[in-house]
């Protein structure tokens, strides 16, 4: 079976990038779990679900038609009901609400289910929260991607400047703070790194660096 890879982290340690770019290399798919809670997220927005009732976040996740495709860059595609929403979970009020959904655990039974099913297929690199210690605890390779919150915050901001979103950067630090400490505290897998991942501290790596970082692990082994 091809290579199964956890990257988890805390938000804007630039895991996305990183699992992408790891992906396309090797020739791997690659699934944003973090797109999956974000595309609930944006469907109970929309219908007005109270974030905080579980029961109707459940009926809601059971209900909506969730599909991710992979395009030609290797980027993952979302559709919510068949509408192609990649950007809009994008979205600041997504980034806003979205570790609220993401602590429901009816909510993360379905999610997890779904990504459980795509990793028994192999050659997929995953990233997310609880990918090495939830979703794929018998990964290949686990990694644990971290960066001190200033760098974060910068990388978050200059995402969201390309999209012409301005937010400073004390106010993007308080929002990373708040989502790392609800996804961190909730009660249901939360974010932590696996026994067995390797850490790696990035505020001082490119994103070229940390590539070749895990790609030199996996090709080594
Ligand atoms: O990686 P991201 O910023 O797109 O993640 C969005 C939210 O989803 C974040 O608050 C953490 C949560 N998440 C999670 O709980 N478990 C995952 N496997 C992936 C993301």
């Amino acid at each position: 079976m091809k290579a199964r890879i956890a990257i988890d982290g805390p938000a804007g340690a630039g895991k996305s990038t990183v699992a992408r770019a790891v992906a396309k290399k090797l020739g791997l798919a690659y699934l944003d779990t973090g797109a999956m809670y974000r595309a609930i997220t944006l469907a109970a927005l929309n219908a007005d679900v109270e974030l905080s009732d579980g029961r109707a976040l459940a009926a809601l996740t059971a209900k909506v038609e969730l599909d991710i495709q992979i395009n030609s860059d290797g980027e993952n595609v979302i559709f919510l009901n068949g509408k192609n929403v990649s950007k809009e979970i994008r979205e600041p009020q997504i980034n806003r609400n979205v570790s609220y959904v993401a602590r429901c655990p009816e909510v993360r039974e379905i999610m997890v289910s779904k990504q459980q099913e795509i990793g028994r297929r192999g050659g997929v690199v995953m990233d997310g929260r609880d990918i090495g210690t939830n979703v794929m605890p018998d990964a290949d390779f686990k990694f644990f991607l971290t960066a001190s919150l200033t760098e974060r915050a910068r990388r978050r901001l200059a995402e969201l400047q390309e999209k012409g979103i301005s937010l400073t950067l004390p106010e993007m630090m308080a929002e990373i703070t708040m989502r790392d400490k609800i996804d961190s505290e909730r009660e249901c897998s939360p974010l932590q790194a696996a026994k067995d991942a390797i850490h790696l501290d990035t505020t001082e790596m490119t994103i070229e660096q940390v590539v070749k970082f895990i790609v030199d692990i996996v090709v080594g082994s």
